[in-house]
This record gives structure tokens, C-alpha cells and sequence, in this order.
């Protein structure tokens, strides 16, 4: 199972890209995980990619089809992997295009999180605040100033791929402003029909 996550910050990929992990084997690649690793170590893309993550853009093309690209080949990702915030714009799309092409695999499908984005700002403050209630490290961009940003680049850079993976049939949609079970058990019934159909077409 090949999955790419697509929606705003805060709309749940993460959340649900873990319970897949668990239900179906198969590892979560979530660029900005990668990203935030790279920080944290002090690595060179860490260092380029620090500020750019601060302010809530998007670090370069170059820089995040790299990662993934060397993070496919790794033997967890042999039955499938989940891309969690990734890809991010048209050329990250065209990359995933080539790198799938050039190791003979396809994506199975594409979900799109529906979201109210009035209601994100709420979800990210509430993670910072646990975050901290909890003595954990606070993200540097959970905060309504950067989600501004973020949700800004989500609309100039991210969102013209709906349009993109539609016309390629791959698109389904979940409501994303459900409760996390009802968002799950929505993602788990599209792929259980996509399996179906993928069965039916072999
Ligand atoms: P990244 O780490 O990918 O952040 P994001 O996309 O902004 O996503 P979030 O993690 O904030 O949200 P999410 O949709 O995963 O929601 P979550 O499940 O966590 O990227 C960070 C930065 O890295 C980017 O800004 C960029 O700089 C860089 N980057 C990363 N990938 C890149 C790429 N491909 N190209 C270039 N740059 C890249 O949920 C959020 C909160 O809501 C949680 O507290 C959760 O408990 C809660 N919640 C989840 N679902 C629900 C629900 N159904 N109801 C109520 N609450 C919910």
C-alpha cells in the first residue's frame, strides 16, 4: 500500500497516518519529521532547513525529494510506505512521479483531508499548549503567527495538487473536522474499496 496524505497543517495527516502504520505494516514518512530530525542533529540540511521551517515556508524541492527519494529504498518501505506532508508542491509531485516510475511501483491512492481551516489555528495552539503541559519541546512554528504562514504556503504551493492527483483518478476525499475514530474508519473504507478495485482490475 502506497499512500500520500494531502492537507493543510494541523488537519490531521499525522494522526492518521499513524494508526495506518499500525494497521497496515508500513512505515510513516513524514518530511517534516525527517526535517525536524535533520535540525535537531545539527546536519547540513538541518542547518539550511531551520529558519525556512521557523517562518512556516517551505524548504526547497531539492532538499525534501532528496530525503524521500533515499528514504524509499530503505528495506521498511518494500510493502509500502505512507507520505505524510509530502509531496508539498507540482515539482515534489513530478519527482514522486519519477521515483515511483523509476523503481516500477505505483501509489494506490491519494487522501485528501477536508478541513474547516478556521478551526486549525485551535488545533495547533491546543498541541503547543500540551506540548508544554507536558514538558515536552514546543514546535517553533505552532503558534498563530507562523500558522498563518504555513497555511499560506499551503494554499499558494499545496493545494493546486488536488487538482493534479484528481485528474489522475487518484484523489479521495475524507472529512477531516470529524472525531480522529470517524476519520479513520472513513480512510479504512475508501482503501479497503480501492483494494477492491485494484482486485478486480488484476
Ligand atoms: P509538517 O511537520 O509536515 O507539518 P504540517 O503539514 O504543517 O502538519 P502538522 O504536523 O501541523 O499537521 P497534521 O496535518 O499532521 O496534523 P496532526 O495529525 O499533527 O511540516 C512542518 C514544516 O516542515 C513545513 O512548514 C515546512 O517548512 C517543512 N516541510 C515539511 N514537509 C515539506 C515538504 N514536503 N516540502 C517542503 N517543506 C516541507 O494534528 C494536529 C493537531 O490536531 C494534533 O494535536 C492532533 O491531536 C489534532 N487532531 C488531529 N486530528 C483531529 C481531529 N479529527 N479532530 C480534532 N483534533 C485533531
Amino acid at each position: 500500500m502506497r499512500l500520500i496524505l494531502l492537507g493543510p497543517p494541523g488537519a490531521g495527516k499525522g494522526t492518521q497516518a499513524q494508526r495506518l502504520v499500525e494497521k497496515y505494516g508500513i512505515p510513516q514518512l513524514s518530511t517534516g519529521d525527517m526535517l525536524r530530525a535533520a535540525v535537531q542533529a545539527g546536519t547540513e540540511v538541518g542547518k539550511r532547513a531551520k529558519a525556512v521551517m521557523d517562518a512556516g515556508e517551505l524548504v526547497s524541492d531539492a532538499i525534501v525529494n532528496a530525503i524521500v527519494a533515499e528514504r524509499i529504498d530503505q528495506p521498511d518501505c518494500t510493502n509500502g510506505f505512507i507520505l505524510d506532508g509530502y509531496p508539498r508542491t507540482l515539482v515534489q509531485a513530478d519527482a514522486v512521479e519519477s521515483m515511483l516510475a523509476e523503481r516500477g511501483i505505483a501509489l494506490d491512492a491519494v487522501i485528501e483531508f477536508v478541513v474547516d481551516d478556521k478551526a486549525l489555528v485551535g488545533r495547533i495552539v491546543k498541541r503547543a499548549d500540551d506540548a508544554k503541559a507536558a514538558g515536552q519541546p514546543v514546535r517553533k512554528d505552532d503558534n498563530p503567527v507562523v500558522f498563518e504562514e504555513r497555511l499560506r504556503e499551503y494554499y499558494k504551493k499545496t493545494a493546486p495538487l488536488i487538482g493534479y492527483y484528481y485528474a489522475k483518478r487518484s484523489l479521495r476525499s475524507v472529512d477531516g473536522m470529524a472525531p480522529v475514530d470517524t476519520v479513520t474508519a472513513e480512510i479504512e473504507a475508501l482503501l479497503a474499496a480501492v483494494t477492491r478495485e485494484t482486485v478486480t482490475v488484476k
